[in-house]
């Protein structure tokens, strides 16, 4: 019912425009003055001091995206490697996985069956698993050594948006728990971190520019394909953005590192063939932009997301959507608002349902 959706058309529509207060009530509690403080890990603090070698994520779908952005953070902050395996591969695999190791297995639902067989097998050869859910009392978790829940409350909408924002977000600050345990909490981390907090302000100045979000997506709806393409947390970012649109629109998308277009993905393009590009304000910036006069040169249209100000990447691209500075690490959370209504309006302007997208469940149980 309208009241259920809260005045919004679609569930997925509500769930976007409530990020933020989810992401405010995922954080509540855990970050205090730029240090992590997320109880729930107390109980493992000795182990990741003195015995962790390894971290594994293991996820489906859009979770395993938000375990993209954990792994690039992690890696670009700490000495620590994180190992990432989508749960189907993994559960087959021989993961060198052994009581040195944690593995976060990362399911909203906690319910889907290969994130769960994963853990079974991590178990088996034993690992610490660490459960992150949005469900109190699904299995993942009840079968997981140890629970982080995201708070999130409910979400309904096939596609997951609010469910990865606070993924990020809670994944963000165990990593810096896990930094801050061994040694490499550096005042770097410790802005980014902090800037967690402002999410929910930030996102209620993107927020308001969904009709502009809209109106470009008016462009768009009637492509059949479509690419996005992002270097480093732009190319998690990426991924994610490409989901979206493919899960609920039905355009073929695909998220692609910048870097690999020359290796193949080029060779696809032409006017038929737009580019959404993800061009934060960081160090790859210029490379980025290469990479678009590169697709601009075989007529493919444009759009980006950059950084407010960036007049450069205004000139260049067909669209373009800007969204506030923050560290690079955060661009993920930045970028997802604009990519979920992006894939939304698309969705609804060619006439879909994005809340019961074809041949997709919620959770999938079986395999
Ligand atoms: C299904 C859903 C996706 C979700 C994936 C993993 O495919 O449609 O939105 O990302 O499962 O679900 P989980 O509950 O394990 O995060």
């Amino acid at each position: 019912t309208l009241a259920e959706k809260g005045g919004y058309d679609h569930f997925m529509e509500k769930e976007i425009n409530e990020q933020p207060q989810s992401i405010k009530s995922a954080l509540a509690g855990r970050i205090e003055n730029g240090y992590p403080t997320i109880k729930e890990l107390d109980s493992i603090k000795d182990f990741i001091k003195n015995d962790l070698e390894k971290i594994y994520i293991v996820a489906c779908g859009t979770s395993y995206h938000a375990g993209y952005s954990m792994k690039y953070f992690v890696e670009a902050y700490s000495n620590i490697n994180i190992s990432l395996e989508v749960a189907s591969e993994f559960r087959y695999m021989n993961p060198h996985v052994d009581d040195k190791t944690l593995v976060i297995a990362v399911s909203q639902s906690g319910e889907t069956i290969d994130t769960l067989e994963g853990i079974r097998l991590a178990k088996q050869k034993g690992a610490h698993v660490l459960a992150m859910s949005n469900v109190v009392g699904s299995t993942i978790p009840r079968e997981s050594h140890s629970v982080v829940y995201m708070n999130t409350g409910p979400e309904i909408g096939v596609a997951a948006t609010k469910t990865y924002t606070a993924q990020i977000s809670i994944l963000y600050a165990i990593a810096a728990q896990i930094m801050n345990w061994k040694g490499y909490y550096t005042e770097e981390v410790k802005k980014i971190i902090s800037e967690l907090e402002l999410i929910p302000d930030i996102y209620k100045e993107i927020l308001s520019k969904k009709d502009h979000i809209l109106e470009l997506a008016r462009e768009y709806t009637h492509y059949k394909h479509m690419m996005f393409i992002g270097r480093g947390f732009g190319y998690t970012a990426s991924l994610e953005g490409a989901l979206k649109l493919k899960e609920i629109s039905y355009i073929n998308a695909n998220g692609y590192q910048a870097g690999e277009l020359k290796h193949g993905p080029i060779a696809l393009l032409d006017e038929s063939f737009p580019v959404f590009a993800i061009v934060p304000f960081n160090g790859l910036r210029e490379k980025m932009i290469s990479n678009i006069m590169e697709v601009k040169a075989r007529k493919a249209r444009v759009i980006a997301i950059s950084t407010k100000g960036d007049e450069k990447i205004k000139k260049i691209t067909n669209e373009y959507i800007e969204v506030p500075k923050t560290s690079e690490a955060i661009s993920p959370l930045t970028v997802a608002p604009v990519t979920q209504l992006f894939a939304y309006y698309v969705a609804i302007l060619r006439n879909l349902d994005p809340d019961k997208p074809r041949n997709l469940a919620k959770s999938v149980t079986v395999e």
